[in-house]
């Protein structure tokens, strides 16, 4: 255990809360093999995934090594070694405005064992997290969820959408541009290290995108099991169906890829399915070559594809929009635990155009609730004319300022831009001081691209 982040203390309080039914909070040692095992197994049967085979997990535990990675571990339990409940973490990159970035507490596999469930076992882990991720200053935690039900008590909110797309590509054609570039197959095995510095520059244009983890790539290629997949497959089947195609800007620079596999076609053989595994673009002549190489595929009628944007150009690209089916979930969640940092660390909107800018300063005022208390409080944002925001703790909020009164879980959701502090008063989520007010606020907070996260973490 090297890092910091795996090192820092465990969290009294949850260690305590848990102590008190005989569970022990504890770290485990990723570079104890059988250890690192015992909770890599635990994490894929609390999602009801296949267990890993021996040989991959060796691969699995590579892939996450450098995590913060904590069990509960029953000492009754006729497995007192495999832990009955497991949660991971790490420090990573979270775009915030278009090459601006804060330090958020990634959190991932949140299980607790069937045989233990609804005992206050994650409320405990997921607190203990926040804690920490407070103590080692992240001014914010991240997360995606396999349920909406779960996080908001813990002041998570939903900060970006995720677009399930099904495409009925008989009736429709292409209508969007031509790229002047073009494009390659290549071999998913020497394609991993390009893949990531393109998706490692194309994150920072994108609010909500997180620096993700290397093996995630091998995973996406089909070169490493995928902890979470069903079916246990072996080495020798996995990524078999994929194809990887590469698209090269007219200078011979890669700037894009789209991962797929083929299925079907019985007893039509004219009637094929893509799944677009993945699709990353850097430029937008990259994105409109792949989607448009993936919408034109002979023998194939239907193109499903999931964890887009909510505003996808593509929605503009085909000849026929009604030909895409399209369906919406929450997929970012965030929880700001420190206001100033967190909103300090984003740009604001303003007008630019060219050297001219068309701002005014502006003073928002934010009265927060926090069912956990690191935020509580009033907080004045001062935002300049060139979008910077200054952010203080006040006593009292002053009269002249357009000013809100919401929970963490609000401002969690609104942070990113692509949530409607407006619709939010109208849902009744949030009042706003004065008639207008959220107006005001959704205009300094709207981001000129629609926040997405393209992973799963
Ligand atoms: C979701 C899961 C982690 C909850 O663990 P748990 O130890 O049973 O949860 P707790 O007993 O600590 O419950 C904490 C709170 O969350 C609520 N809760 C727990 N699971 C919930 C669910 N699936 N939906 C809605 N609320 C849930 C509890 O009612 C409790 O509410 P309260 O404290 O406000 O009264 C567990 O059921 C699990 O492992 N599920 C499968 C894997 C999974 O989906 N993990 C989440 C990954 S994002």
């Amino acid at each position: 255990m090297a890092s910091p982040q795996q090192t820092h203390p465990i969290d009294s309080r949850s260690a305590d809360q848990l102590a008190a039914h005989s569970l022990q909070l504890r770290l485990v040692d990723t570079l104890d093999v059988a250890a690192h095992g015992d909770w890599l197994n635990a994490d894929a049967r609390g999602f009801h995934a296949a267990l890993p085979h021996d040989e991959d997990l060796a691969q699995l535990a590579s892939a996450v090594a450098d995590r913060r990675t904590t069990g509960v571990f029953d000492a009754t339990a006729k497995q007192p070694d495999t832990p009955v409940a497991t949660v991971s973490s790490w420090s990573a990159e979270l775009t915030v405005s278009p090459g601006r970035t804060v330090s958020a507490w990634a959190i991932s596999s949140v299980t607790v064992a069937p045989t233990h469930r609804r005992r206050g076992i994650a409320r405990a882990l997921i607190e203990g997290e926040l804690r920490t991720a407070a103590a080692m200053g992240h001014p914010l935690a991240a997360l995606t969820v396999s349920e909406s039900t779960i996080y908001e008590r813990f002041g998570f909110g939903a900060a970006a959408f995720g677009t399930n797309w099904t495409i009925d590509t008989r009736r429709t054609g292409w209508a969007g541009h031509s790229a002047s570039g073009r494009l390659h197959f290549v071999v998913a095995a020497h394609t991993r290290d390009e893949l990531s510095a393109v998706f490692h520059r194309a994150r920072l244009d994108v609010p909500g995108e997180l620096q993700v983890w290397d093996g995630l790539w091998d995973t996406v290629l089909g070169l490493a099991p995928d902890l979470l997949d069903t079916e246990a497959r072996s080495a020798a089947e996995r990524g078999r169906s994929l194809r990887v195609v590469r698209y090269d800007d007219k200078s011979g620079v890669a700037q894009g890829f789209a991962i797929y596999s083929v299925s079907g076609g019985d007893p039509d053989f004219s009637a094929h399915q893509v799944d677009l595994r993945y699709l990353l673009a850097a430029t937008d002549d990259a994105y409109s070559a792949l989607w448009r190489f993936i919408v034109e595929m002979d023998l194939v009628t239907l193109v499903k594809a999931t964890l887009l944007s909510v505003d996808e150009p593509l929605a503009w690209q085909l000849s026929d929009p009604r030909a895409a089916t399209v369906t919406r979930d929450s997929h970012l969640w965030l929880r700001i635990l420190d206001v100033v940092a967190t909103l300090e660390a984003r740009q604001f909107g303003t007008v630019q155009f060219g050297t001219a800018q068309f701002g005014a300063a502006v003073t928002i005022g934010l009265e927060v609730s926090d069912p956990l208390d690191f935020t509580t409080g009033r907080y004045l944002l001062e935002v300049d004319e060139l979008g910077a925001g200054k952010v203080s703790r006040v006593n009292e909020l002053p009269t002249h300022a357009a000013a809100l009164t919401l929970g963490i879980t609000e401002l969690s959701s609104i942070y990113l831009g692509g949530v409607s502090s407006a619709t939010l008063v109208r849902a009744g989520r949030v009042t706003e001081h004065r008639a207008g007010d959220a107006i005001a606020v959704d205009q300094l907070f709207r981001a000129s691209r629609a926040p997405r996260l393209s992973v799963w973490f």
